[in-house]
């Protein structure tokens, strides 16, 4: 057998990484880390890590005593990973939840929450003309990843935020845990009202995902300046995507804030801010 000799082995030396999850091996990380590994020429690796819940906290503490830089935490250890760590950001202690741990010299851990991070870096290199501070927007859902969007919208200053979610009493709950006056609840049928006047729309449901029925909204009363943006990627192209290119308002796919929130974790781990491009949403949208 000949060795390329591209072929990069790992040294004594090498960082160490990964992405915790049950199941994870539907996590695209693996596959953009190691992309980003090979761009940067890092001596380092990034690895699917399958761990049950029961096992979470002694896995954690495992990786840390096995000297990883860190790891990414996906579902459902998002909680758990909250309560094991030492050390909160700011951020995570708002959004309620961690995806990305980081254990210092000292044995510590921290957790940090990078979803809101990579929802607005996404939207910044989308559509770097939008000012978040300038008008209302609209969101819709308010599950799971709605949590971070809505803190990272009030931090860059949005005026108001007008949230509808079909169950309405879960909105309001939220509205309630985050505490700002700006997060005004709307009744899910009313949301193409609630459009009038706005900036921006996000869908945060999982409507329009491959395999889930369609986001059905009339986007008529939408300013056609309003940015549109969805957190679903797969597709890439949504129906509330292309009902809003059609009518002429800019748009922002969802496949970037997967991608974005990536970055920190990989600055801290490996030593570098990687980049975003083209190559890579090619790359990690290609089969595997
Ligand atoms: P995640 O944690 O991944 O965000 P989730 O917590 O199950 O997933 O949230 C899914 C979101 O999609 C919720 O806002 C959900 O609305 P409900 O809170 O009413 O369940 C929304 N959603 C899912 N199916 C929907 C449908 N058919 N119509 C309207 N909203 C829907």
């Amino acid at each position: 057998m000949t060795v390329s000799k591209s072929f990069r082995t790992l040294s004594g030396s090498s960082r160490l990484a990964g992405v915790m999850g049950w199941p994870v091996s539907h996590s695209k990380s693996p596959k953009l880390q190691g992309y980003w590994l090979a761009k940067y020429g890092v001596d380092g690796s990034y690895m699917p890590l399958p761990v049950k819940p029961e096992n979470f906290e002694t896995a954690l503490k495992s990786l840390r005593d096995l000297g990883f830089g860190g790891a990414n935490v996906t579902i459902p250890h998002k909680q758990a990973a909250m309560a094991a760590c030492d050390h909160l950001s700011d951020r995570a202690k708002r959004i309620g939840a961690v995806n990305t741990v980081t254990f210092d010299d000292d044995g510590k851990m921290h957790g940090d929450n990078t979803d809101g991070f990579g929802f607005i870096e996404n939207l910044r290199q989308g559509a770097p003309d939008h000012d978040f501070a300038k008008g209302a927007a609209v969101v819709l859902g308010a599950g799971g990843a709605c949590r971070a969007i809505l803190v990272s919208l009030l931090d860059e200053g949005c005026p108001e935020i007008r949230l509808a979610n079909r169950t309405r009493k879960r909105a309001e709950d939220l509205a309630k845990e985050i505490n700002d006056p700006r997060i005004k609840v709307v009744d899910w049928p009313l949301a193409p009202e609630a459009l009038a006047g706005a900036s921006l729309v996000v869908n945060t449901t999982s409507l329009g995902m491959v395999g889930q029925p369609k986001l059905e909204i009339d986007l008529a009363g939408l300013p056609q300046t309003a940015l549109v943006t969805d957190i679903v990627y797969a597709p890439l192209m949504t129906d509330l995507l292309l009902q809003a290119k059609e009518r002429g308002n800019p748009i922002v796919d969802g496949l970037g804030m997967l991608l974005h929130q990536a970055r920190p974790g990989f600055h801290r781990w490996f030593g570098i801010d990687p980049e975003v491009t083209q190559e890579l949403r090619d790359f990690v949208l290609s089969p595997d």
